[in-house]
């Protein structure tokens, strides 16, 4: 697995990690390596106190091309439903603290879903969104019918899904996908501000606050609002909460810590 040996790199920044997808040769696209090599920079990153906020990018030219196809080419349903690849995907859904993705160049099925599964997108302007599995003759696998429908509509979903059409960073934004366009070039910092503005808040709010905006993809109003409601109830015992209330009133920043 020459190529993929280093497929995955992880880097540290003020109360931020990075984590970079990196097997041009396949253009990023998501082997088990690959996957395994996210999953690992996750528990890193969750492990870490002192990290607040995570950045996943695939650089400045391609966010992820997918599943990689010449695995898929091989994988049996039953194969498929027992992979670890199936585990990797419910460990990006289950990862506690805030998450953006820096999306240039092509996001492309899994690598689409990738983006999805994070909290905030931000993208390049080269960047190009679509579900092409109907090409491949299956379909996407890891949340790309249910979250471009939730996002963006049924119909636009089925255009993505069904037509196999692509869009660019600034119809994903219109969909409500993406929240900023930024030059290429830019794009890995423009991410890295984002999670810095985050991780500046409280941790213990900021996850329950992630919790709370997640559980709206699964229930129903009135089961959000009471999950909400308790949430809330939780946080008002944390000295965060006295702290960003004393700042507020003493005008001055909050120097929150996670208590
Ligand atoms: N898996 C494995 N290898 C891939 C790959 C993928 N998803 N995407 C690209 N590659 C490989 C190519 O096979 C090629 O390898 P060789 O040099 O050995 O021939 C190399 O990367 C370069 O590819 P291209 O020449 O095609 O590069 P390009 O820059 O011209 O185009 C691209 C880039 C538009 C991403 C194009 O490669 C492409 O369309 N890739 C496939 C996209 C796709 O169909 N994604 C969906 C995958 S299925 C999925 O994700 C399922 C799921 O959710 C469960």
């Amino acid at each position: 697995m020459a190529d993929d040996d280093q497929a995955v790199r992880y880097d540290v920044g003020d109360h931020v990690a990075m984590i970079t997808i990196d097997r041009p040769s396949a253009r990023n696209a998501l082997s088990t390596d690959v996957l395994r090599g996210l999953c690992a920079g996750l528990d890193r990153a969750e492990a870490d106190d002192e990290i607040r906020a995570v950045v996943l990018t695939g650089g400045e030219k391609i966010f992820a091309s997918g599943a990689d196809i010449r695995e898929l080419r091989t994988t049996s349903p039953a194969g498929y439903l027992q992979s670890e690849r199936l585990a990797a995907w419910a460990r990006f859904g289950r990862f506690p603290k805030p998450s953006i993705a820096a999306v240039a160049g092509y996001a492309l099925g899994g690598g689409c879903e990738l983006a999805m599964s994070c909290d905030f997108i931000v993208a390049a302007d080269s960047a190009t969104f679509g579900q092409p599995e109907i090409r491949l003759g299956i379909l996407p696998g890891a949340g790309g019918t249910q979250r471009w429908a939730r996002v963006a509509g049924r119909f636009r979903a089925a255009e993505l899904v069904l037509a196999a059409r692509t869009v660019d960073a600034w119809t994903a934004r219109e969909y409500g996908l993406v929240a900023r366009v930024v030059p290429a070039e830019r794009v890995v910092a423009a991410g890295v501000a984002l999670a810095g503005e985050v991780a500046a808040f409280g941790p213990v709010a900021t996850r329950l606050s992630k919790a709370a905006v997640r559980a709206s993809e699964e229930l129903p109003l009135a089961g959000g609002l009471e999950h909400e409601r308790a949430l809330l109830g939780t946080l008002l015992s944390t000295e965060d909460h006295f702290e960003g209330i004393d700042a507020f009133l003493e005008k001055r920043s909050a120097r929150f810590t996670g208590r």
